[in-house]
């Protein structure tokens, strides 16, 4: 109610100005010979600039937008400079060339009225020792390749309870909502990784608080937000997202305080701190804080904890739905990928980490899904830190870059047949998701680049493989394969709008 409350003021705000003010341009105009000019960009009107071009999915008026003003444009949203990239080799240019200086971050009004941005990794400008000590105790307690080894139990125990409750589902010849289940699977993983706790259920009766408030937090971060243009209006909070969030994130940090006095309780009654082998990320961050020189508190962690929640659920997640979602569209694509399975894993019963690499076609799936359906498709926001010049264009200090990885994705200059699920074009080919390609970087690139990849590139295809080794899949009887809705709301990742729902058919086989 208070969103419709907010955009309808927003409507009104928008014709109001219109009404007053006559149309400016934004070509840049160049100041004397030889002076280096902003990118072009459609034209504006005054004060709210090119707001009103920006829809509902921002990726896709971009998209359109940059068929006309080019792989480097030009917005300004009400006080906000943009800069939109949409070509692998504009990418390549800001996410390596000028990554240094294109890596400060433009937090949002909802992350700015937590705080957010003054403690954590995902917003703190890249130059700050804070930030440099964060993103090395993330990718040194959770990511580095020891860390990922000793959770594999970890993920195949998931996966094995994940199969389980599709096996319930089955016997009842019951659709599953696919997004909530992988969801759950993520969030359940990603809890007992960093303190070993369960904090999802299956059993939609017994759905925690924890849940819902990652998934409110999730929603409300990705609300469109006007003062994010307009800094005076922060303080009016028109569309309630900083309530929201508010609510949700009181929530998720009493519980993370609850998580972390338990722990720290713990740690007193040993007398041997570090005696215990097979510590969680808490327990190695309150290791680490017990250090003299240590520069990290509780309010860090649990700063942290909230990053690593709000990085890397939903994101895993919602790439496993859009990789049913197109097998289910695309029946010889999934008989192809599933005889890959059988023939690798047969009669095991249960598919493992170590098989995956054997499994090269669903590795091309996967890639295939995040080209056409990249959780972040315009990365995470950057920003300039000083003046700089891409591809001879001026990108003043302080503009918001966008890098459109959805665009890329799907330019036909790129790809052959862009809008075809066809995973046969990754298929003995080197192009891979780690920062190197730019025409493919669904987890960025350069040092901003999304220090969980090595956890979700092991995820994401081991809960598909398991999904699609354990059972056959139908869609509801209402729906036909070929008309499967594949609508896309965008907000802090990209979701389908409407979740998929399918059948899970237990495989006689095995
Ligand atoms: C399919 C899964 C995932 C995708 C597609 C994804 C994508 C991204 C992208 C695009 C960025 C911004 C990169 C940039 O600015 O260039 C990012 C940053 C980040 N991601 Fe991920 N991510 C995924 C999973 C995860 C997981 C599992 C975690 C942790 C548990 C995680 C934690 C983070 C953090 C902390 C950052 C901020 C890094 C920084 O700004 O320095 N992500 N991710």
């Amino acid at each position: 109610m208070e969103i419709i409350l907010g955009q309808a003021l927003f409507l009104l705000f928008c014709s109001i100005l219109a009404c007053f003010f006559t149309f400016s341009t934004t070509r840049s105009k160049r100041k004397s010979p030889g002076a280096v000019v902003t990118p072009p960009g459609p034209p504006r009107l005054p004060i709210i600039g090119n707001i009103h071009l920006v829809g509902k999915n921002p990726h896709r008026s971009f998209a359109d937008l940059s068929k006309t003003y080019g792989p480097i444009m030009s917005l300004k949203f009400g006080s906000l400079n943009t800069v939109v990239i949409a070509s692998p080799e504009a990418a390549r240019e800001v996410l390596r060339t000028h990554d240094q200086i294109l890596s400060y971050r433009s937090p949002t009004n909802s992350i700015r009225s937590l705080n957010h941005h003054k403690v954590s990794v995902v917003w703190l400008p890249s130059s700050s020792a804070h930030w440099r000590m964060l993103r090395k105790l993330s990718v040194n307690l959770l990511f580095s390749p020891q860390r990922i080894e000793a959770t594999k139990a970890l993920r195949l125990r998931k996966m094995k309870e994940l199969v389980s409750f599709m096996s319930e589902s089955s016997e009842r010849e019951e659709a599953v909502d696919i997004s909530r289940a992988s969801f759950i699977t993520t969030l359940n993983i990603i809890s007992n990784i960093l303190f070993s706790v369960d904090l999802g259920s299956y059993d939609s009766k017994k759905s925690s608080a924890f849940q819902d408030a990652v998934t409110g937090l999730m929603e409300a971060i990705g609300n469109p937000d006007l003062a994010n243009y307009f800094p005076f209006l922060r303080y009016l909070d028109l569309q309630g997202n900083t309530k929201s969030i508010k609510v949700c994130t009181d929530r998720l940090f009493m519980a993370f305080r609850g998580f972390i006095n338990a722990k720290i309780a713990e740690r007193l009654l040993r007398n041997n701190h570090n005696e215990v082998s097979n510590i969680d990320f808490v327990d190695a961050l309150l290791q680490f804080t017990e250090r003299d020189e240590a520069e990290l508190n509780t309010n860090d962690i649990e700063h942290l904890l909230l990053d690593m929640f709000g990085a890397g659920t939903d994101t895993n997640s919602s790439t496993v739905e859009w990789a049913m979602s197109e097998l289910l569209r695309n029946p010889k694509t999934l008989a192809k990928a599933q005889a890959e399975i059988d023939r690798v894993i047969g009669q095991k019963g249960v598919v493992e980490e170590s098989d995956i690499l054997e499994l090269p076609y669903l590795a091309a799936v996967v890639k295939e899904t995040f080209r056409l359906h990249p959780a972040a498709p315009l990365l995470v926001p950057r920003k300039a830190e000083a003046d700089v010049e891409v591809l001879g264009y001026l990108v003043p200090k302080d503009t918001q870059v966008l890098v459109n990885v959805w665009a890329i994705g799907r330019d036909p200059s790129v790809w052959e047949n862009p809008m075809k699920f066809e995973p046969e074009r990754f298929m003995g080919k080197d192009i891979d998701v780690k920062g190197r390609d730019y025409e493919l970087t669904p987890f960025g690139a350069g040092r901003r680049i999304c220090p969980g990849l090595p956890l979700a590139v092991k995820i994401v295809p081991l809960m598909l493989a398991s999904l699609l080794y354990s059972f056959d899949w139908k869609l509801p009887n209402d729906v036909v394969s070929e008309e499967l809705d594949m609508d896309e709301t965008f907000g802090l990742t990209l979701h389908k709008t409407k979740p998929l729902h399918a059948v899970p058919v237990k495989k006689r086989t095995h």
